[in-house]
């Protein structure tokens, strides 16, 4: 009898959590047309951008970051965050800093917050920052699915900085060397030899690596090791490996 009571309790709990959870979500379609009407035309653009360049990936749909997504970005709507970037140019200007250099958490190695500087235009990072400070609202951009290798090298943002597979990456102007300066292609048969191994690549991008140590202004490879599920991670490097480069 204690057994079964313990189980309703569970179950009304679960009930509890799921009605919660489902509460949140829903956004009334009358609240969402208003809400389309009334933000400018740079918070729009920034809502796209936030979607197009991978952010809502890494720091959650909303910008409630960790709160849904596990050890991946922080929240941008959190009052720790009014805390350290409250309103006002200046600190605009330091949020837009922060996004053009990201921030380089070493643990294994690992560069966590990418550095968008010469992928995003400054007018671009502003849109952001707009829509940042909209308190990122759903304005039903679609995210897409992570089901095939392509959905996943799109959605992750990887052809942002590498370009389509195979066609070669963006400049990173800042970078000392010359051999940096272009961020590499990602597929075909010259990659496949430079690396030998699918394992070779699944580190890199699990890890992400430095580049002139991750100098400010300067383009790095963010880790995704925390941020897609290891299945997801499978299927990107074998996309990424049985392509023609083409
Ligand atoms: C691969 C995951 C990842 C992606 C993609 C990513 N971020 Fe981040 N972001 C992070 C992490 C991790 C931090 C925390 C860095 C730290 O603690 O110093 C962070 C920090 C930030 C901060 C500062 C927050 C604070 O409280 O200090 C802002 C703003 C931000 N990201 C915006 C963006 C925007 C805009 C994009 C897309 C253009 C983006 N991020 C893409 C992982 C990511
Ligand atoms: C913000 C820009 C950026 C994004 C987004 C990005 N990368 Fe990179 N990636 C780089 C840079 C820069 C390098 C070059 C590092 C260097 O010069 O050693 C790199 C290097 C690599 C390498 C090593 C290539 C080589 O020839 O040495 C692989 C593999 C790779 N990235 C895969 C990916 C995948 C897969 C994604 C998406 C999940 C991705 N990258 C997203 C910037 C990025």
């Amino acid at each position: 009898m204690k057994l079964r009571r313990g189980l309703q309790v569970s179950l009304l709990l679960l009930f509890v959590i799921i009605v919660a959870a489902c509460a949140q979500r829903a956004v009334p379609d009358g609240e969402l047309e208003a809400a389309r009407g009334q933000y400018s035309p740079e918070v729009k653009n920034g809502a796209w951008l936030y979607v197009d360049f991978g952010c809502v990936r890494c720091h959650g749909l909303g910008g409630r970051g960790r709160d849904l997504l596990p050890a991946s970005g922080p929240s941008l709507v959190s009052a720790e965050f009014k805390k350290t970037f409250p309103k006002g140019a200046e600190f605009d200007g330091a949020l837009l800093q922060m996004i053009k250099n990201g921030a380089i958490i070493e643990k294994d190695g690992v560069a966590s917050m990418p550095a968008w500087n010469s992928i995003l235009s400054d007018e671009e990072i502003g849109d952001i920052v707009a829509y940042i400070r909209a308190g990122l609202p759903n304005l039903n951009v679609p995210v897409s699915g992570t089901r095939t290798g392509q959905e996943i090298y799109t959605s992750f943002a990887c052809t942002k900085c590498h370009g389509p597979l195979g066609t070669g990456g963006i400049r990173n102007q800042a970078a000392s060397s010359p051999s940096h300066q272009i961020i590499p292609k990602i597929g075909g048969p010259g990659f496949k030899q430079k690396f030998g191994s699918r394992e070779m690549v699944r580190s890199v991008v699990l890890h992400g690596r430095l580049v002139d140590q991750g100098r400010p202004g300067v383009v790095y490879m963010p880790a995704w090791g925390k941020i897609g599920t290891a299945a997801e991670i499978d299927i990107l490097v074998e996309y990424i490996w049985n392509s023609s480069g083409e």
